[in-house]
């Protein structure tokens, strides 16, 4: 039996204002460059196919897997590519489109590999930014909300895989001790 709720955090319409709000920027602060997205697989599909379509700049997408969760809820610590971007970056602008920021432990280990391939800039777009347990400090250029805590799924993101198809974000309660 399932021993957990979702309680509702973002709406659909809430998730469409706050990526309308980051496009705009983007497109704002980019205006007559072009872009490479590249997505965090998996958290970030949703986010990235929606986020790309509201940007009018040219724009490559590309992705790459990163892990550390695996199927726990606590971080391993230790990052894994599982699949690597396959275009140059070489002396372009890359924006990092990433769904959720907790320790900064995914995101700072693959900036770093990312600087070092010679792309004139990198800036990382994140739709959460959950900053309660940051371990790292990472740089946020572009954030749709920044929240302290809860267990976030839906609109690409997971629990044990599950909800990532949800069309708003929720909660996870725990109805009794893990
Ligand atoms: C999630 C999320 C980020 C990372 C953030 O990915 O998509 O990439 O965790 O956590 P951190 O700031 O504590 O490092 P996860 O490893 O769960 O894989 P997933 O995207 O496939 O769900």
């Amino acid at each position: 039996m399932q021993d957990y709720e979702l309680a509702p955090r973002l709406t659909q319409e809430e998730l469409e204002s706050l990526v309308d709000a980051l496009a705009l920027r983007i497109n704002q602060d980019y205006e007559g460059k072009s872009l490479i997205l590249i997505g965090i697989l998996k958290g970030a599909f949703i986010f990235l196919a929606d986020l790309a379509r509201r940007i009018t700049l040219p724009v490559e997408v590309d992705f790459v897997r990163l892990t550390s969760y695996g199927k726990s809820d606590v971080t391993s610590g230790v990052v894994r590519i599982t699949k690597d971007i396959e275009m140059p970056i070489e002396g372009q602008h890359v924006l990092i489109v990433e769904d959720i920021v907790d320790t900064g432990i995914t995101l700072a280990w693959y900036l770093e590999r990312l600087k070092a391939r010679g792309p004139e800039s990198v800036r990382v777009c994140a739709l959460i930014d959950k900053y309660d347990k940051r371990q790292v400090e990472v740089p946020l250029d572009y954030v749709g909300i920044r929240t302290e805590s809860g267990f976030l799924v839906g609109y690409g993101l997971d629990f044990a895989e599950k909800h990532r198809n949800l069309r708003g974000i929720y909660e996870v309660q725990f109805l009794k001790s893990r």
